[in-house]
């Protein structure tokens, strides 16, 4: 396809309807999964503008028989390299295997704060064969910003992915 994305004004769900083609796409035929997660996030911070928008990978910790998550292509600014399991919303995200919704981070116990910009949060876990491989986090500058739409849809585009 034409690496221009089509941007559209819309509802919620109207932006993912037209973003979510578009990102397949993008992902048809490609098996490089660095590339797809970075296309995947610049198409997803192009269409929304969100603070921050990025992958977390379950790998093994330096030094230490442990995973824990890693920084992985991102949109937005510098963020924490790696995170533990259980911590933050990312951790307890990989940890509940489930996806959170957090309309305000200061009330999240743990919340770990990348930007004092953020104002909520969503994390999706992408799970293959009942093990989670990666999240992907999004922030956004406003509270109250994620909903069951946006669950549902970023659900399908972690789907697209080849993990
Ligand atoms: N806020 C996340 C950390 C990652 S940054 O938002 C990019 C958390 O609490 O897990």
């Amino acid at each position: 396809m034409a690496e221009d994305l089509s941007i559209i004004a819309g509802s919620k769900q109207e932006q993912y309807q037209s973003l979510f083609p578009q990102i397949k796409s993008l992902l048809d035929g490609e098996p490089d999964l660095i590339a797809n997660m970075a296309n995947t996030v610049a198409a997803l911070k192009e269409q929304f503008g969100w603070l921050w928008v990025g992958f977390y990978v379950v790998k093994k910790s330096v030094g230490y028989n442990q995973d824990e998550l890693v920084l992985a292509p991102f949109q937005g600014p510098v963020a924490c390299t790696r995170i533990k399991k259980g911590k933050g919303v990312c951790g307890a995200s990989w940890a509940e295997a489930k996806t959170l919704i957090v309309p305000d981070v200061e009330k999240f116990p743990g919340h770990i704060a990348c930007s004092s910009l953020s104002k909520s949060e969503i994390v999706v876990p992408v799970i293959r064969n009942g093990e989670v491989l990666a999240v992907l986090d999004i922030d956004s500058e406003h509270p109250d910003q994620f909903d069951i739409t946006d669950q549902y849809f970023l659900e399908q585009i972690t789907e697209l992915i080849n993990f």
